[in-house]
């Protein structure tokens, strides 16, 4: 593995994103306001690239079943991995699109695994597993980046 697919490989943030991140932590305890001069753009900003994990390693056993999901950190991108079936995964962008609730699987994010979709608890948005909104109040779909997986280890496009 090398460093700009390691899990921790994440560029720095400038202040501006460090600001808004706090905040974003800031809603999910809250869940309540919009976030002041945060732009969803700014929450997204990321280098392309390519992240990858090891289902055998312990940080992803969460994907050892299908439904699970697991938070990731990559190039900058903050990512939500779901195992949707037996062979497919999807990854999606982790901070809600309506005020920046991170969906982690310990945080706001709940994941329905018969409906295949993904709910932000804070405020009940639900998207699809390719990102789009199925309901609002978010209105701006969750960008959706391919993951294939190979003999047990997966690869993201960011
Ligand atoms: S932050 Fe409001 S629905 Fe997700």
């Amino acid at each position: 593995m090398n460093s700009s697919s390691s899990p921790t490989a994440v560029r720095a943030a400038t202040r501006r994103e460090f600001l808004c991140s706090l905040g974003a932590v800031g809603v999910a305890s809250a869940a309540l306001t919009a976030l002041p001069g945060c732009e969803v753009a700014q929450l997204r900003e990321g280098t392309s690239g390519e992240f990858q994990f090891d289902l055998a390693n312990p940080t992803f056993a969460n994907l050892a079943l299908v439904g699970g999901m697991q938070s990731a950190e990559a190039l900058g991108h903050k990512i939500l991995i779901i195992r949707v079936s037996n062979a497919e995964y999807v990854a999606l962008d982790r901070l809600c699109t309506h005020v920046f609730c991170d969906m982690g699987p310990d945080m706001a994010g709940h994941w329905d695994k018969a409906a295949e979709t993904l709910t932000c608890v804070c405020h009940d948005s639900v998207f699809a597993k390719d990102g789009h909104v199925l309901a609002g109040p978010a209105t701006e779909a969750l960008t959706s980046y391919p993951v294939v997986v190979t003999n047990g280890i997966g690869l993201v496009t960011l």
